[in-house]
């Protein structure tokens, strides 16, 4: 198999190939970001750094119910202070020898001086872009205060302006996106200066129970702020999110969010994204994810005789062939030969379209709606959406 090309641009910045590991616990410390770096994603990027280190809120996260992939979590940004990260672990990191990204805490009260400060003494660590961290606001558990993250447009625009006039690295522009903000966080990012945008960073406020104790079902106490959801529970949003940005800019998109496998990593491609960042999956499988995230994307390409390129936002085109398809005749049926009668296509319509019948169900088309709703849950997938 003749090596299949996975390089990337961000900005100015050239990756081996498109995958990042997002800012979070992967990145708390020089070392572990060196673990993470001997699988060679394109990049690596810290925990969020902030002017002063955290005051102590430790990580306490659980595993939601949906899939091991999917995280409950609290997570304060970085105990180490700037200094220690210029001075050593920035130095650290690199010895694993891909790309350093700093993740600078910037979004909700740091001043757009310090940021120029600080990004201006990353770069001279020698780090490959700088991040700017959407962290927002979360409700605060212990006074009851906060409605949340909102991300603010002016303070967005101010922190990346101000990171751009000190770095001639790429400055990447991190997104806690609302349908109600997007629009101007897209604009303050440009208007900034910045070279990309990434998206997103998790949903909260989120928590799950356990029924008995009737506690938050984390691992240690919950801390400050209501806790956040991650990784394969918030795919689809996210996967959203890439192409709302897509239509709205030309800045290359780093997408995030749910990314566990090459297959998602394929479709966070086809939304739009330039790069793919995994911080929950790079949690719960380790640095091996990226040898298969990399083997998977590459052996995709291959087989469908695509580049990273041909592949990029294509999905947009995708949505106006189902929206086109959407307005022909349609006939949904079953094939009466491979119907088993287990009848979910009856419990799952929302017409009662589906009629037993000795051999097989069939579909009334003058009763069906044509959702296609049923062709999604036959366990032996013999329901098919007909074009007339
Ligand atoms: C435990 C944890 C801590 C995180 N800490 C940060 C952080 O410090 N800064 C940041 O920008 N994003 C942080 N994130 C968000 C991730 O970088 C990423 O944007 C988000 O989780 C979606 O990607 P994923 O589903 O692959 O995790 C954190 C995520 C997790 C799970």
């Amino acid at each position: 198999m003749s090596e299949v090309d996975l390089k990337t641009r961000i900005g100015s910045l050239e990756l081996e190939n498109p995958f990042i590991l997002g800012a979070g616990p992967p990145g708390i410390t020089g070392e572990s970001l060196k673990r993470f770096a001997a699988t060679k994603p394109g990049a690596v990027v810290t925990k969020s750094i902030g002017v002063k280190p955290s005051p102590g809120q430790k990580l306490s996260l659980t595993r939601s119910a949906l899939s091991e992939d999917t995280l409950v979590l609290t997570d304060p940004w970085s105990f180490k202070t700037f200094e220690q990260w210029v001075e050593k672990e920035i130095g650290v990191a690199q010895e694993g020898g891909v790309p350093v990204i700093i993740s600078l805490q910037a979004v909700t009260d740091t001043p757009a001086d310090d940021i120029k400060r600080m990004a201006g003494r990353a770069e001279e660590a020698g780090v490959a872009a700088i991040e700017l961290s959407a962290f927002g606001s979360a409700p605060n558990v212990v006074t009851g205060e906060g409605i949340g993250a909102v991300q603010d447009a002016r303070r967005t625009y101010a922190v990346a302006k101000a990171a751009k006039e000190s770095v001639s690295v790429p400055v990447i522009v991190k997104l806690l996106p609302e349908p109600s903000n997007l629009e101007d966080l897209v604009k303050a990012a440009e208007d900034a200066g910045a070279d990309a945008i990434a998206s997103r960073d998790t949903i909260f406020p989120a928590i799950g129970f356990d029924i008995y104790s009737r506690e938050p079902a984390l691992a240690r106490n919950i801390g400050t702020w209501m806790p956040e959801l991650s990784g394969r529970s918030i795919k689809e949003v996210a996967l959203g999110y890439v192409v709302e940005i897509l239509r709205r800019t030309e800045l290359p998109i780093i997408g995030l969010g749910g990314v566990a496998s090459w297959q998602d990593a394929a479709e966070m491609v086809i939304a739009g994204a330039t790069g793919i960042g995994v911080c929950t999956a790079a949690m719960t499988h380790g640095p091996d994810i990226f040898t298969q995230l990399k083997k998977g994307l590459a052996a995709y390409l291959q087989d469908q005789n695509v580049t990273l390129d041909d592949l990029r936002g294509t999905g947009l085109e995708g949505m106006e062939r189902v929206n086109k398809r959407g307005l022909a005749d349609l006939l949904v049926e079953i094939d009466a030969d491979e119907c088993t009668l287990c009848g979910t296509c009856s419990t799952v319509c929302q017409v009662q379209a589906p009629q037993e019948r000795e051999e097989a169900y069939w579909i009334d088309p003058v009763i069906c709606v044509r959702c296609g709703f049923c062709v999604h849950y036959c366990p032996v997938e013999c329901i098919e959406v007909k074009e007339l």
